[in-house]
């Protein structure tokens, strides 16, 4: 079985080069996913000078790990969206969302991208009968917003359906072959790329300037924040946004045995199902499911139960490919795109897609775009992180902000498989207190001790290990680190301090 994601694995990137020298562009976009690389290219055909800085590797972040569904059908969100904002709301987010589906299809075909883009009926589905009322609202409400959407009680899944909402004419890609192909067209028109460029710093004036880790200046006139996560939050979005970790697993199934079509349901802690081409007589049935905090831990099991699953409803026993990724929950489940906070004159984001990224991220190039270039659509304010909704987020908001304030005191000091440092098996890890500190402590397959800073570097919550990657995770905005304290995903852009161990028994501090 392979731990890394069938999107990278199957498609295997060129280098780009590193930054290192000063440089300046009309328009810098920092990250390099689906949301930045849209936001290159649609800035490159409007003649404008673009640098794309990527702390790692091209389309190797989330969007290199996500299920790459591409549609405008978001599980739930028409009747939700109608309910809190209205009729004309929904209507928009389905326009908006339609027009990125299909500027990726008429993009692949313009720039003869092989991107494996299918086109197929997607399915929002409930086994419980409970569920049905409010998947028929759901479909009403999908419908009016302009999709064609209906109410449906038989499915193409191998399994019994109490009912489900069809929404036809959506589709599934291979994210990476998309955007490696965007990159190489975008190259050829002039952007330039670089890799393992992760920029620390922002100064916001007129031009705006970047600096990198290695020391380079980029000055730009225009900066996009892309980089998942916003690293800049001067609007202080995080407390309006929360991360969700997903697991994904992989299994080949026949050809004949294909459903035809991409599945979600929010039951059993949610389940989403699709298929990509697998060689000759084959199918990659990819399922996604077992939301999680990051940090929260029991990691290892909740892959096995999506597992047992996959193997349950399909047959699919051979898991070929598990990963992990995760994504972005807003408070009033609308995306943030558009000026950084209040006072941004040339500062962009785009964040907060909550799990629907391949139609956001596209989206999100053309509405910064726009931006740019002085132009605005229909739906662009709907996406305006400047929003504020006092009735749609201030119940989320707070729920957030106290979760948040648990982390910061500390509420998973003491959990893990040890009671002390001792006890800390092979591939184990556990929050520890050393000498009045918080300490990290995971111990490798050799028996070697790592110990690191369990203070999470962006705004000092508690880190939790996730016992399959072998990562340490903040629960509070999603920053990932290697067990060696580097920094795997943002938004801390620091890694977490090494600390050394005193020969003297660390203490187990209790849980609270
Ligand atoms: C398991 C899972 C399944 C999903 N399935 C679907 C699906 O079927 N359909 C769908 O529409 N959406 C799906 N999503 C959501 C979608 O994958 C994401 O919303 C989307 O990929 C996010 O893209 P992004 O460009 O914002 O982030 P990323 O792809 O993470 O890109 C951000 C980039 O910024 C870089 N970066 C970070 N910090 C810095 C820095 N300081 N300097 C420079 N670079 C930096 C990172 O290295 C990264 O490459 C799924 C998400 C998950 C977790
Ligand atoms: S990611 Fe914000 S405190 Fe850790």
């Amino acid at each position: 079985m392979t731990t890394q994601s069938f999107w990278i694995e199957s498609a295997a990137g060129r280098p780009y080069p590193v930054l290192t020298q000063d440089l300046e562009v009309d328009v810098a976009v920092v990250g390099a996913g689906i949301a930045g690389l849209s936001t290159a290219w649609e800035l490159v055909k409007e003649g404008l000078s673009v640098a794309v800085l990527e702390a790692g590797r091209v389309a190797e972040g989330v969007t290199g790990n996500t299920t790459a569904k591409l549609s405008a059908q978001h599980t739930m969100i028409y009747a939700r969206l109608a309910k809190s904002a209205g009729a004309e709301t929904a209507r928009l987010y389905a326009t908006s969302q339609t027009e990125a589906v299909e500027h990726v299809a008429r993009t692949a075909a313009q720039l003869g991208i092989d991107c494996e883009l299918e086109r197929l009926p997607s399915y929002t589905y409930v086994e419980s009968e409970d569920g049905v009322e409010e998947l028929r609202r759901e479909a009403e409400a999908a419908a009016e917003a302009g999709l064609a959407a209906e109410f449906t009680t038989s499915s193409p899944l191998p399994f019994p359906v109490a009912g489900a909402v069809r929404v036809d004419g959506q589709a599934q890609f291979h994210p990476r072959r998309y955007l490696l192909g965007l990159a190489e067209a975008m190259t050829a028109r002039g952007v330039r790329i670089f890799e393992g460029t992760r920029v620390v710093a922002l100064d916001e004036g007129e031009p705006c300037s970047l600096r990198t880790e290695g020391g380079a200046v980029v000055t730009a006139r225009d900066v996009v924040v892309a980089t998942h996560y916003p690293v800049f939050d001067r609007a202080m979005l995080f407390t309006r946004m929360k991360p969700h970790r997903e697991l994904v697993v992989a299994a080949a199934i026949p050809a004949g045995a294909d459903p035809g079509g991409t599945f979600i349901t929010t039951e059993q802690n949610t389940r989403s199902v699709r298929t990509a081409p697998y060689g000759e007589g084959r199918r990659l049935l990819i399922v996604t499911g077992e939301q999680f905090e990051p940090g929260a831990g029991g990691v290892g099991e909740r892959f096995d139960r999506l597992a047992a699953w996959t193997a349950e409803r399909f047959g699919a026993t051979e898991v070929a490919y598990r990963w992990a990724a995760q994504d972005n929950h807003t408070t009033d489940g609308l995306p943030f795109i558009g000026p950084l906070h209040p006072g941004a004159r040339h500062v962009y984001v785009a964040t907060g897609f909550g799990g629907w990224g391949m139609s956001n991220g596209v989206m999100s190039g053309l509405l910064l775009t726009d931006l740019i270039r002085g132009r605005q659509r229909s739906w662009t304010r709907l996406y305006d992180p400047r929003r504020l909704h006092p009735l749609r987020e201030a119940g989320p908001a707070l729920k957030m902000q106290a979760a948040v304030a648990a982390h910061f005191v500390g509420d998973r000091l003491g959990t893990g498989p040890a009671d002390a440092l001792e006890e800390l098996g092979p591939g184990q890890g556990a929050v520890l207190k050393v000498g009045g500190k918080r300490c990290a402590v995971y111990r490798d397959e050799d028996g070697q001790v790592h110990a690191v800073s369990a203070v999470c570097t962006h705004l000092g919550c508690v880190v939790g290990f996730n016992d399959a990657e072998r990562t340490w995770e903040c629960p509070c905005h999603g920053s990932r680190f290697g067990v060696d304290g580097s920094v795997l995903q943002g938004p801390a852009t620091e890694p977490l301090d090494r600390m050394e161990l005193p020969d003297a028994e660390p203490e187990h501090e209790a849980a609270g």
